[in-house]
């Protein structure tokens, strides 16, 4: 089963989303496998960020995201990855559509409260970087066959 990562950055913390959004994502059905709270470090932070490290806003994005604690989130379901991208919005959030978590608690592109992998390559690549493999349970969803046929 396709699996995404999801961080929850420090505005989505600090403003208090982080219930709502879990929420959004366990009324979809999609299934809970990794869930921590941490303050990222320099080195995480500059990993994950990597593909935009030649970026004007490369600095300021490593410094946002190890500026106050982060929820680290890994989902499991069928087409999790296009999904969670579809729920989160687009990068900006005043362009994302209503429904949508960024378009609807956010305005500026640096305040977009949610990170979602945005492919396959990516999401199996952001899991090993912040998850070890122990901390990904395998568990089985009882409601699994009132979500799936
Ligand atoms: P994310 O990686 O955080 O899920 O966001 P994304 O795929 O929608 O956007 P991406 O292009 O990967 O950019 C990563 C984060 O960098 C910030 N950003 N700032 N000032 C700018 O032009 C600019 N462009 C991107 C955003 O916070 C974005 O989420
Ligand atoms: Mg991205």
């Amino acid at each position: 089963m396709e699996r995404t990562f999801i961080a929850i950055k420090p505005d989505g913390v600090q403003r208090g989303l982080v219930g709502e959004i879990l929420q959004r994502f366990e009324r979809r059905g999609f299934k809970l496998v990794g869930l921590k709270f941490l303050q990222v470090s320099e080195a995480l932070a500059q990993k994950h960020y990597a593909e935009h490290k030649e970026r004007p806003f490369f600095g300021g994005l490593v410094a946002f995201i190890t500026s106050s604690p982060v929820v680290a989130v890994v989902l499991e379901g069928k087409g999790v990855v296009a999904t969670a991208r579809a729920m989160m919005g687009v990068t900006n959030p005043l362009n994302s559509p209503l429904g949508t978590i960024r378009g609807d608690y956010g305005i500026d592109i640096g305040r977009n409260i949610i990170h979602g992998s945005d492919s396959l390559e990516s999401a199996e690549r952001e899991i090993a970087l912040w998850f070890a493999p122990e901390e990904l349970l395998e568990w089985q969803a009882t409601l699994g066959s009132w979500v799936y046929e």
